[in-house]
């Protein structure tokens, strides 16, 4: 089966009610749990109360998990709650997280800010340590957080060298796959241990629900959140609309891989762009790795602008199809600026030490016509520079 086969059929079931095609929503909180369990036993599997389990949330697990190759696979109300769940279950008071630097601003945060205060040490490590993993993961390191590309910069890590190195240790490797998404890299195959995505990004589709995802082994994903204790359950509707946005998931990121290849190609020597950040691009090890571990390089681009935030802002003015708004991994394109979204917790000296400039603006290119969207961002950056 191919991955768009696989995303139609893959978990199609025989036993809904009325042979409907499409799989009807639970839209419960709760199940008739029978005093006489015999009963519940004929009728097949029973379900308890939809914080924990719901007929409705299995069906986009069970794809996300045969797309990403794990044993197992859970549903979360966002990529946070999946992520809080990953961290919050896996440690415990004296062990060391070691964390990259270009991770999501919400994952930083709860990393740096939370987790110290329940005696967990974290180590932020920069993209040029992060090319040495060896030299930073210690004994006490029980959990190492990677995203490649990394936002919003887009700078590509060698999961294979961070899983070894993981291992060498016992630490468990958990990769936020949520820019590549598993059409174009699967970290499991690369020996993470945990895959983690924000499903409201590339695995939804159309920026009109919230959730988020864990793969794994089975052991792991049941240790994480297994009874729904951290309550960042998806509701049925929203875990329905991830089931329907999957099915177009390998078409939308062929055309959102090509959009942004393209752009990020036509504005490479524009005047008004002091640097293009496309994955690989940065240098030529981080292209063989880019080349290694990935199928296609997503539908993000991220600009820095010579003129910093008066021109971003002056750029984002005058786009016409590209929306700005934080987000990415839609049908439609967005623009945003990292400084005052994603990362606006950090202060402007933090920012410019990561390279975060104030003309960063970070694109997510959509399912458009590829011609549309390369003149539009070319005409707003004619009229900037
Ligand atoms: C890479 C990455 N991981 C995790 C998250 C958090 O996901 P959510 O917004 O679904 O909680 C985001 C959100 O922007 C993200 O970009």
């Amino acid at each position: 089966m191919g991955p768009t086969t696989r995303l139609v059929h893959g978990a199609r079931r025989p036993d809904y009610n009325a042979g409907a095609v499409v799989p009807p929503i639970y839209q419960t909180s709760t199940f008739h749990w029978p005093a006489d369990r015999s009963e519940a036993s004929e009728k097949g599997r029973a379900y308890l109360y939809t914080r924990i389990e719901n007929p409705t949330l299995e069906l986009p697990a069970e794809i996300v998990r045969q797309l990403e190759g794990g044993e197992a696979a859970r549903l979360f109300g966002s990529g946070m709650g999946a992520i809080t769940a990953c961290v919050l279950s896996l440690l415990k008071s004296g062990d060391e997280v070691v964390a990259l630097e270009g991770l999501y601003g919400g994952t930083t945060d709860l990393l740096t800010d939370l987790l110290p205060r329940y005696g967990v040490r974290v180590r932020e490590v920069g993209a040029s340590e992060a090319r040495e993993p060896e030299k930073v993961v210690s004994d006490a390191t029980r959990l190492v957080v990677v995203e490649s590309p990394t936002n919003p910069l887009l700078e590509v890590h060698d999961l294979a060298r961070w899983s070894e190195t993981a291992d060498r240790v016992g630490a468990v490797l958990l990769v936020d796959n949520t820019f590549a998404t598993p059409i174009n890299q699967n970290p499991i195959a690369l020996g993470a241990d945990l895959v983690v995505h924000s499903a409201t990004k590339y695995l939804g589709g159309h920026s009109d629900l919230l959730a988020g995802v864990v793969v794994g082994a089975e052991r792991l994903v049941e240790r994480v959140d297994a009874k729904g204790y951290f309550g960042a359950s998806v509701d049925p509707f929203a875990a329905y609309l991830l089931g329907r946005g999957l099915k177009t998931l390998a078409l939308r990121v062929a055309r959102q891989n090509e959009n942004g290849r393209r752009v990020a190609e036509s504005v490479r020597d524009h005047p008004a762009v002091r640097r293009v950040h496309y994955p690989g691009w940065a240098s030529a090890e981080e292209e063989s790795i880019a080349a290694r571990q990935m199928r296609g390089r997503s539908g993000m681009v991220s600009l820095s602008l010579r003129g910093g935030a008066a021109t971003a802002e002056r750029f984002l003015s005058r786009l016409r199809f590209v929306h700005v708004a934080a987000s990415l991994g839609g049908v439609e394109s967005l623009a945003s600026v990292p400084g005052l979204t994603s990362h606006r917790h950090l202060p402007a000296d933090e920012l410019a030490r990561r390279g975060i400039d104030a003309g960063l603006v970070r694109l997510s290119l959509g399912i458009e016509d590829t011609e549309d969207l390369v003149r539009d961002v070319t005409e707003a950056l004619d009229a900037v520079r």
